[in-house]
């Protein structure tokens, strides 16, 4: 095992520890009949639709497991995050996540830019026919090459376009360093649009907005605004020019390790749980919104209908960039789906 792996279960020891501790309890299981304990990591705030899906999924299946089978969920990336949460899976230091679609390139597994490609989906409806169709399926399964498995997707929304500048029209664009997600869909579209992409931690991004290290970012407005990122950029224009959804990981050895009955209560409970995330998801934005025009912190801009489809065409060579990179097959199958 390499010292780096040594150093993410000792992380996680320590960490879960510390976790515990901070809440005066000494560090035991996080319920004392619980007979398997789940550790759910992801870095996101927990007023959002992720951190409420992890703690949906905690209740319903401490509940349905009668206390069996126990839950820890480690928010806003204090257990794991960007950079090392897949390997931390890989690893078994922890046992479920939920990156975003855009973080599965970086363990080679491109294909899941799909989603990222700008202005490709016009509403959560036509993603759900990807998601909970067979296409989604099939990008599971590249999964397994990487002794992971796939167990469900779900939403964020629609990502907005911040800077201290409003962002309108490509020129506006020009010479911007952008704090981008590790995926080379979002590189390219950001120097479509004459931008320089900046690959980020997501818990370093408001950080690197407050110091100048970045200009400016992309993410829904549940993001923008439970990460204070508002405080830190005068301008938000409302571009929903790309989607932000996540799926659930875990990995094999821990899948083979439940009985058949507690990977049937596991489901169960994450399928439920991701099926009140969807149907919180857009309200979490719009409420983000509303807090949003209340602080009056950041000027917000609506887009007209001209100026929304010159951003469109600017982006449109990102198509062609990612078609060479993972294969034409993966854009016919996803635009036969749509
Ligand atoms: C980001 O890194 O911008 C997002 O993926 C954060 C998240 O997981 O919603």
């Amino acid at each position: 095992m390499k010292t780096s792996d040594h150093r993410l279960l000792r992380r996680r020891d320590l960490l879960c520890t510390g976790a515990l501790a901070s809440l005066g309890l000494a560090p035991v299981r996080a319920s004392a009949r619980a007979a398997i304990t789940l550790r759910f990591s992801h870095v996101v705030a927990e007023e959002t639709p992720k951190g409420l899906a992890a703690n949906r999924f905690k209740v319903l299946l401490e509940q349905r497991s009668e206390g069996r089978i126990a839950v820890q969920v480690f928010p806003n990336s204090q257990l794991y995050g960007d950079r090392d949460e897949m390997q931390a899976l890989q690893l078994g230091a922890v046992d479920l996540v939920a990156p975003s679609l855009s973080k599965f390139g970086r363990i080679g597994l491109p294909e899941f830019e799909l989603f990222d490609l700008p202005f490709t989906f016009d509403s959560l409806t036509q993603v759900r026919r990807i998601t909970q169709g067979p296409l989604g399926q099939r990008l599971f399964e590249g999964l397994t090459r990487q002794g992971l498995i796939g167990l469900g997707y779900f939403d964020n929304g629609f990502k907005q376009m911040s800077a201290n500048r409003p962002l309108l029209a490509p020129a506006n664009f020009a010479g911007l360093r952008m704090r981008v997600q590790p995926s080379g869909v979002i590189s390219a579209q950001m120097r479509a649009l004459g931008a320089q992409p900046v690959t980020l931690g997501f818990s370093e991004t408001r950080q690197a907005l407050a110091s100048g290290v970045v200009d400016g970012t992309e993410n829904p407005v549940s993001n923008f605004w439970t990460q204070g990122m508002h405080l830190v950029q005068r301008h938000l224009s409302l571009t929903d020019h790309g989607y932000l959804g996540y799926a659930v990981v875990t990995n094999q050895r821990l899948w083979q390790h439940l009985s058949p009955n507690d990977r049937k209560l596991v489901q169960q409970a994450l399928q439920d749980a991701l099926t009140f995330a969807n149907d919180i998801a857009d309200r979490q934005n719009d409420q983000a919104l509303q807090a949003l025009r209340a602080s009056h912190a950041t000027q917000i801009h609506l887009l007209t209908p001209a100026q929304r489809d010159q951003l469109r065409q600017a982006v449109r060579p990102v198509q062609r960039h990612l078609a060479k990179r993972i294969g034409a097959h993966w854009l016919d199958q996803l635009q036969q789906a749509l």
